[in-house]
């Protein structure tokens, strides 16, 4: 999946011949996952039309302050439009309007967009070789680059004029990667290992019976899925569940027994930045599995249960890098069990779920947890989806650790 999807990209595109290839960059960026809105300065549109990118985008397209339809004046707000925005792309842009970003010559939306825009802006310039390589270009590129806005090069290539040199705009392809390449490595996960472990253990008693609990591996899923989208390469160790992360860029190793998981986990561990257990692991197994399905014979049926490895306090003895973090479901005296399984396993944060708390817990959407970190601190974050919960677990995590 595109680190682009679900993204809002504003594209705006100024007046030069390569605006032409806007068409075939708003089809990459929806192919991406991304919604798209196109602003055009009033030149731009003798190069593509209107209509043309705002069939693509799937938006209507916009050029002017005000737009005129046949009843009604619209008012197209730049300050709108750029707080809309997660990502601004300028492309191509012209020699003229990198001018204009420079000095904030506001007279069309584009450029005003441009300053109201909050979000990382892109500029990709487009022109013949001689003005791109113009004093007055490269300036104006570099003081650009110096307000924190990023410039994808210019290619070397055939020009409109006919003459080859550099001045091309980056083909849209080139954008497109440029652009996943650079969001990626601002992430604040960018380049580090996470593991999660998720769902529950199955303890087989026979060929056909086990023991399991009832989590349903939502929490661990989600925050899989939350430490790839900030840049992880995640390895996400789970039990049996019905959870599904396929649209991620997630190692998913499925296991069904805590000695399966133990084993699995270890494999991984030594390269490991950061590791989340939020498995519900199965404390027991039978002492020995049946090889045939037990009959039905007595009243009572005793069945002797031994201890499973336990995967985090065994990788809590190990620990050198890695930053531990676990999760504790209570029914009762919920801090104080919390706080001795950090001591206990040496963990560098805990987060505890506890069963009183209406609305969290296995199989619900959604959890209410209290992150307590080594040092005892205590934050307790609100009743909310398990997707929020788990964002709210990493970030709370990274403004803590250096992970
Ligand atoms: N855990 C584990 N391996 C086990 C048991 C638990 O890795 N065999 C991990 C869980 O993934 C969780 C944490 O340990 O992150 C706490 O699990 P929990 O079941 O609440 O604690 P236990 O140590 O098993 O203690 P108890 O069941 O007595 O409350």
């Amino acid at each position: 999946m595109s680190i682009l999807s679900g993204k809002n990209i504003l594209l705006g595109v100024t007046a030069g011949i390569a605006a032409y290839k806007t068409a075939h960059l708003t089809r990459l960026f929806v192919r991406a996952g991304a919604q798209v809105k196109v602003v055009m300065t009033p030149k731009s549109m003798e190069f593509v039309t209107p209509l043309t990118l705002s069939t693509l985008s799937k938006n209507p397209v916009v050029s002017e302050f005000i737009s005129h339809d046949e009843e009604n004046e619209t008012w197209n707000s730049h300050v709108e439009l750029g707080l809309w925005a997660d990502y601004f792309l300028v492309a191509p842009a012209t020699a003229n309007s990198l001018s204009k970003m420079v000095k904030g010559t506001a007279d069309n939306l584009l450029i005003a967009t441009y300053l109201s825009a909050k979000c990382p802006v892109y500029i990709a310039p487009a022109m013949d070789l001689d003005m791109y390589k113009h004093p007055s270009t490269t300036q104006n590129l570099d003081n650009l680059a110096s307000f924190g806005n990023i410039i994808i090069p210019a290619e070397t290539g055939e020009l409109a004029s006919g003459l080859i040199g550099e001045g091309r705009m980056a083909e849209p392809e080139t954008i497109v990667a440029f652009m996943e390449q650079h969001i990626q490595k601002s992430l604040p996960l960018y380049g580090k290992n996470v593991l999660i472990t998720a769902g529950p253990t199955y303890e087989s008693i026979d060929p056909v019976r086990f023991i399991g609990n009832h989590s349903s591996g939502k929490m661990g899923f989600e925050l899989a899925k939350q430490a790839a989208g900030m840049g992880a390469n995640v390895v996400l160790i789970a039990g049996p569940s019905q959870q599904s992360c396929d649209d991620f860029p997630i190692k998913r190793i499925d296991v069904t027994s805590a000695q399966e998981m133990y084993e699995a986990v270890f494999q991984y561990y030594d390269q490991m930045h950061l590791v989340i257990a939020a498995a519900a692991v199965a404390d027991y197994k039978p002492v020995e599995v049946a090889s045939q399905k037990i009959k039905k014979s007595e009243d009572q049926l005793t069945l002797t249960l031994v201890k499973n490895p336990d995967i985090l306090a065994a990788m809590g003895k190990v620990k050198k890098q890695q930053i531990l973090v676990g999760f504790a479901l209570e029914t009762e005296n919920e801090l104080e069990n919390a706080l001795g399984k950090l001591k206990r396993k040496n963990l560098d944060a805990i987060v505890l779920n506890s069963l009183q708390d209406f609305g969290a817990g296995f199989q619900k959407d959604t959890n209410k947890v209290t992150f307590i970190d080594r040092f005892e601190n205590k934050t307790t974050f609100a009743l909310q989806s398990k997707k929020e919960v788990a964002k709210d677990i990493i970030n709370q995590i990274l403004t803590i650790y250096h992970v």
